[in-house]
């Protein structure tokens, strides 16, 4: 694809031999609309190094720069020397090379032999996959196609949260009142029926606390009940999780979570205690950050059992080991940011360089209308829910509207679950949330069905054509303002990713995504596509056939299908 940016640092630096290229590209600037112009460069820098006016050097420019194919004009507004880019150069570069990469335009190879581990998900066996989790299993998801799709080894590692306390207390509560086959019936909400009843118990009743931390301590030394009752609990746990995962598309490379490292516990607290970086505190082992402005991290309790920070300690060194990574990402809600600084600067003391590779990608919270969202307290929206109903609700419109579909359950499906994960992924991921179910529901305006069937609408009028498509068109018929603007567009789409990548926020292809179908839509309307006229039909189809391209791979690099018809 051509460059425009950098024929106008080459047309400059060769009249200006007294800047360098680099000195010469942070000259250029962006004009706010296309009619100044698509780059211009402000002289004003030049004129103390040719004493003179601006102006007059803007307007010697473009004297000396004379014509370029590359540009249709380049002109000068008073000390700004304006490129207007050649359309017709710009619609070819950018048709042909969205063709001719199909859907790996935009795909590079940056990342070659790279691993880049994005952790993402993590929900804690035997609890509610709840919509809390929602952000955390489709921000990563993305992530995970965004990174592979640049080029690099990405590996998706789902650190389950099936260790620790809870254990203990859902083991009591399941041999006091629990029952299997009612439990595998229907496990997760068995299980949280459990939960909450322990929690409601213990406050009649404190010793179930103590019961709880001596069975999570037998689970930790290899006791064989406690082994079997926790392996079932993780068992259908899974299977229900699993549930959701197949209707995201979602697969994990590893689902080494927290359990997974209970046994290099002792040996991470030996290499923390060589390294003199733990202190004793009231018999338990704690790390003190205090001169990193931090709270004490605690390392390992008094009755000598782990922690979650502990885990992950030994599960990055574990990563590093392993995978090598160049990035170890965390896709984990905001509230453990101190969580993350902690283990950051724990690993960094602990001698390891490769600790400025671990990135925490924090994102804001969600919360139900009436307040917070309360496992405990058995207030919780289950995920599984929200994806059902999203897909029943498609199915009526459909019904309604489109009963004679093909293959309606599977578009429904692809549908109403594209426009949870779409609306999920719409805003930037660090602001706070109130779920509402009219919001996730919500098929109108700038949403994953608006953008689904805009990509459906090319599809239907590059069959109805019937003709080949191909490059060989007369690309002097998309010059046009709404054919240009979703030129450009297209043309931005592969910084577009990169720019996701770099700043880990997949609602930056979203918008993207959006902006395309609107302009698609606009050039839809304005510009009828089936004509008479043999050449015109042609070209139009090609930008119709590249708009299809680019929309297809926004969304699947968001997590989002695109059926072909809806
Ligand atoms: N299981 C934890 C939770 O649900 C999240 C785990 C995040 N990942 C990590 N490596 N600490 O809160």
């Amino acid at each position: 694809m051509i460059d425009f940016k950098q024929k106008v640092i080459e047309l400059v630096s060769e009249n200006v031999k007294e800047l360098d290229k680099n000195e010469i590209k942070d000259l250029i600037e962006v004009p706010p609309n296309y009619d100044m112009g698509d780059y211009a460069i402000p002289c004003f820098r030049l004129a103390k190094i040719f004493r003179k006016a601006p102006n007059m050097i803007a307007e010697e420019l473009v004297n000396k720069i004379g014509d370029n194919k590359y540009f249709q004009k380049i002109e000068n507004e008073g000390p700004y020397l304006n490129f207007f880019i050649n359309r017709i150069v710009l619609v070819e570069s950018v048709l042909k090379e969205v063709n001719s990469k199909d859907n790996k335009y935009g795909a590079t190879n940056v990342g070659k032999d790279r691993n880049v581990i994005v952790e993402f998900s993590s929900p804690n066996i035997a609890k509610p996959f709840h919509i809390g989790h929602i952000r955390t299993t489709v921000i990563g998801h993305s992530l995970y196609r965004i990174y592979d799709y640049l080029g690099f080894n990405a590996l998706a590692i789902n650190h389950l949260g099936d260790y620790g306390t809870q254990f203990g207390k859902l083991i009591v509560a399941f041999k006091k009142w629990g029952d299997r086959k009612v439990i595998e019936g229907n496990p997760i909400p068995e299980l949280l029926k459990l939960y909450i009843k322990f929690h409601e118990e213990a406050e009649e009743n404190p010793e179930l606390e103590d019961k709880a931390r001596e069975w999570f301590y037998k689970l930790e030394n290899n006791n064989e009940e406690a082994k079997e009752l926790w392996q079932w609990m993780r068992d259908v746990s899974l299977k229900e999780f699993n549930r959701v995962y197949d209707m995201l598309n979602i697969k994990f490379d590893s689902l080494a979570g927290e359990s997974f490292y209970s046994d290099k516990m002792p040996e991470i607290v030996d290499l923390m205690e060589k390294e003199g970086i733990l202190t004793d505190s009231q018999d338990a082992k704690i790390v003190d950050l205090e001169k990193y402005d931090m709270p004490p991290a605690l390392i390992k309790k008094k009755d000598g059992s782990t922690l979650y920070l502990t885990r992950d300690i030994a599960a990055a060194k574990y990563r590093k080991e392993t995978y090598d990574f160049y990035k170890n990402i965390y896709v984990v809600g905001s509230q453990q940011n101190l969580h993350f600084k902690q283990l950051k600067k724990i690993l960094d003391l602990m001698g390891y360089g490769w600790s400025e590779d671990c990135i925490h990608v924090p994102f804001g919270m969600v919360s139900l209308g009436e307040g917070t969202m309360s496992t405990r307290k058995g207030r919780v929206v289950f995920l599984e829910d929200v994806l059902t109903k999203a897909v029943e609700k498609t199915k009526e419109i459909i019904g309604s509207k489109n009963p004679n579909l093909e293959n309606k359950d599977k578009i429904a499906e692809q549908i109403g679950i594209g426009a949870v994960v779409f609306q999920e992924l719409s805003n930037s991921r660090i602001k706070d949330y109130v779920f509402s179910w009219d919001r996730a529901l919500t098929f109108e305006g700038e949403t994953g069905p608006y953008v689904q069937y805009t990509h459906a609408r090319a599809n239907s009028v590059l069959s109805k054509a019937g003709i080949e498509v191909d490059e060989n068109v007369d690309y002097s018929l998309l010059t046009n303002e709404e054919a240009i603007n979703l030129v450009r567009l297209l043309d931005n789409f592969p910084n577009i990713v990169i720019a996701a990548m770099e700043k880990n926020e997949p609602s930056i292809i979203t918008r993207h995504i959006v902006d395309i179908a609107q302009a698609f839509n606009k050039f839809y309307h304005e510009c009828p596509i089936l004509v008479d006229d043999n050449e015109l039909k042609k070209a139009r189809l090609l930008l119709v056939k590249s708009a299809k391209i680019v929309l297809k791979t926004g969304l699947y690099l968001i997590g989002v299908e695109a059926p072909e018809k809806m």
